[in-house]
C-alpha cells in the first residue's frame, strides 16, 4: 500500500498503471471503512489490477447543520484495513489539496436529484456529483464502483459520468447488512445501544413488504402502508420518506412491474439512516434484491 496526498502524483500513478496496460479500480470513500466500503474493495480487487482507495471527507455534500464535523476520521485505522485488504494505493488529500480556493464550480445532475434523499437534502448530490467528477478527472479511465445503499447515489453518478463521457464505467455493488439486517454504514457508530436496536425495524419492514410483492401484492399505496405499519412498532424511529421508484430513472411508479426500488429514510434520535431493497418484477416470477449479510468490522 502507498498512501499519498497530492492530485498529481495520483494522476501519475494512474496515467503509468494505464500505460503498462493495468487496469485500474476506483473506491471512492470517506473513510471509517466497514464491511460495506470492504465489499466495493474486493470487487474492485477481483477484476482490477491496481486498486486505488480515497478517502476525503467532502465538505461540499454535508448541509450546514447536517454531522460534517462529527463525522468519524480515522486516517491510521483505515490504511490498516486497506492494507489488508489488498488496496494498493490510498489517496487521502489535505482539504486545501482539492479545494485549494473556493469552489465556483459544481456538477449537477438534474431531476434524478430531486425526490427521496434530495428532498431534505437539497445540496447533496450537487456535492457528490462534483467531487466524484474530480476524482474522474484526476484519475482518468477506470471502473469505479459504488454501493447500492445509497442508490439515488449510484443512478445519479451513472448519470454523469454517461452525460460528461468520463471514460469510467461505474460498477453498483450489493448492498450489505450487519446480521440483524441493518444496512452498514459509518453512521451507525452515531446510534446508541437502544436505538440501535430500534433502527433494526427499517431492513424489517423493507424485507416485509418485499415479501408481500412476492406474494402478490401490486399496489404501490398498500404497499408503503405496510412499511409504514411495520416502521410505526417503533417509537424512536420517524420515517422522512418511503418511496416507490423505477431503478433507471428513479421514476415514480403506481402499479409494480419490471425492476423497482423501494427506499425508505428515516431518523433514529439524530442519526439519518437510510435502506432499500429493489424488486424485479419480470414474466419469469418475482425476485427480491434484499443485499447481503457480512460478519466482521
Ligand atoms: O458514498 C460516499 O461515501 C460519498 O458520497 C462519496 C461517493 C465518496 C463522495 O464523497
Amino acid at each position: 500500500l502507498i498512501t499519498i496526498t497530492s492530485i498529481a502524483e495520483l494522476r501519475d500513478i494512474t496515467d503509468r498503471a494505464r500505460r503498462d496496460g493495468r487496469s485500474i479500480g476506483l473506491v471512492p470513500t470517506m473513510g471509517s471503512l466497514h464491511v460495506g466500503h470492504r465489499s466495493l474493495v474486493r470487487a474492485a480487487r477481483a477484476v482490477d489490477d491496481v486498486v486505488v482507495l480515497t478517502i476525503f471527507v467532502n465538505s461540499l455534500q454535508f448541509g450546514p447543520n447536517e454531522d460534517f464535523d462529527a463525522y468519524p476520521r480515522d486516517l491510521a485505522a483505515d490504511a490498516e484495513v486497506a492494507e489488508a485488504d489488498g488496496v494498493d494505493v490510498l489517496f487521502a488529500p489535505p482539504v486545501v489539496e482539492m479545494y485549494p480556493d473556493r469552489m465556483r464550480t459544481a456538477v449537477h445532475v438534474a431531476e434524478l436529484t430531486e425526490g427521496l434523499c434530495g428532498e431534505s437534502r437539497p445540496t447533496h448530490f450537487d456535492g457528490v456529483t462534483t467531487i466524484v467528477a474530480k476524482l474522474f478527472s484526476i484519475v482518468g479511465p477506470c471502473r469505479a464502483y459504488f454501493g447500492r445503499k445509497d442508490f439515488q447515489q449510484l443512478v445519479v453518478v451513472g448519470r454523469m459520468a454517461r452525460d460528461l463521457d468520463f471514460p469510467v464505467e461505474v460498477v453498483g455493488c450489493p448492498l450489505v447488512r450487519e446480521p440483524d439486517g441493518l444496512a452498514r454504514s459509518s453512521r451507525n457508530g452515531y446510534l446508541s445501544a437502544e436505538e440501535r436496536r430500534a433502527a433494526g425495524v427499517l431492513s424489517k419492514a423493507l424485507f416485509w413488504a418485499s415479501e408481500t410483492i412476492v406474494h402478490g401484492e401490486r399496489d404501490v399505496d398498500a404497499l408503503v402502508e405496510t412499511i409504514r405499519r411495520v416502521v410505526a412498532m417503533e417509537p424512536s424511529v420517524h420515517l422522512e420518506y418511503v418511496e416507490v421508484r423505477t431503478t433507471d430513472h428513479l421514476a415514480r411508479v403506481k402499479v409494480l412491474d419490471g425492476e423497482v426500488l423501494v427506499a425508505v429514510a428515516a431518523r433514529v434520535g439524530s442519526t439519518r439512516l437510510i435502506d432499500n431493497v429493489t424488486v424485479t418484477l419480470g414474466t419469469e416470477g418475482v425476485t427480491a434484491d434484499l443485499g447481503v449479510v457480512a460478519y466482521g468490522p
